[in-house]
């Protein structure tokens, strides 16, 4: 166990993580908080969620249409309490999609835009994509986060994301738990929350999409997990993938029950 532990370390040094038991330059950490507290105030996500708004309500595409009735999962036109609940299964498309992927769907079935056209430019910063999700997702503020992957297809995605969360590969033979999955782990100033737990799920969780300070940019959990997997030199995967999305159902799963407080503020 323990020569495993100084294996993990010495490759974790390779990304500069620093595995440690608090007291880490605590005064610091405690700026930062001060810092996250006082933009809460004013959350500068509150901006891409007005450019989601207009966009949710503007006819766009070859059917000059608007998304205003996009099924969620709760019905048509329902936005209150939607993105709590995903992902979910959607028996229209025989998928469980995520509010990412769900919003794609809802741009091609009501405004007639090609899956390529709807997702174009999606990695750029406050793209289209990630405003439309920023919107929905402060709709649910407030809301419980809600994902029991009940049906088969969700606990069939479920039980996929748990393995993928704990399968150790690529070069460093990491997993998502090598970094998740102990508690009081830091990379550099950065707080690792342990995902496997209910407690370190829901305290991440609740505070996606969030504004990410240090690249003044608003981020939504596809882009987060792709960006992990990326660092992980793992396969990049492709937007809405159903990589990302079982990945998303376990973590969900286990954050069910918390407030949604989105959009949250990180590093
Ligand atoms: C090499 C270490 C590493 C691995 C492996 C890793 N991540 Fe991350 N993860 C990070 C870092 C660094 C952050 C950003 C922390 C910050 O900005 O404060 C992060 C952030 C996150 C967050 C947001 C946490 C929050 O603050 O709310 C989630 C969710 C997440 N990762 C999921 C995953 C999943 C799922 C996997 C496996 C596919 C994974 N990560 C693999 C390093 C890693």
């Amino acid at each position: 166990m323990r020569s495993r532990a100084v294996v993990l370390c010495v490759a974790a040094v390779v990304l500069g993580i620093c595995a440690s038991a608090g007291g880490y330059a605590q005064t610091t950490m405690d700026e930062i908080m001060r810092y996250r507290e006082m933009l809460k105030e004013a959350n500068p996500a509150e901006l891409l969620e007005l450019e989601g708004e207009e966009l949710w309500a503007t006819p766009a595409g070859p059917n000059n249409a608007t998304l205003e009735a996009c099924d969620l999962g709760l019905g048509p036109g329902v936005l209150k309490g939607a993105y709590a609940r995903l992902p979910r299964y959607f028996p229209d498309t025989d998928k469980v999609q995520d509010a990412e992927s769900r919003i794609v769907t809802c741009m091609m079935q009501l405004q007639g835009f090609t899956r390529k056209d709807a997702i174009r430019g999606w990695h750029k910063p406050g793209s289209k994509n990630e405003a439309l999700v920023t919107f929905v997702a402060t709709q649910s503020r407030g809301d419980v986060i809600d994902v029991p992957a009940t049906h088969p297809r969700e606990a069939e995605m479920h039980r996929v994301g748990q393995e993928l969360f704990y399968r150790r590969s690529g070069p460093l033979d990491f997993a998502c738990s090598t970094c998740h999955g102990l508690d009081d782990r830091r990379i550099r100033l950065q707080e690792l929350p342990n995902l496997s737990t209910k407690e370190g799920a829901q305290t991440s969780m609740s505070q996606w999409p969030a504004y990410r300070v240090s690249q003044g940019v608003v981020w939504t959990m596809q882009r987060r997990l792709i960006d992990c997997i990326r660092q992980m030199r793992w396969p990049e995967p492709e937007f809405l993938s159903d990589t990302v999305v079982a990945l998303q159902v376990y973590m969900q799963n286990n954050a069910s029950g918390v407030v949604l407080e989105a959009p949250g503020i990180k590093r």
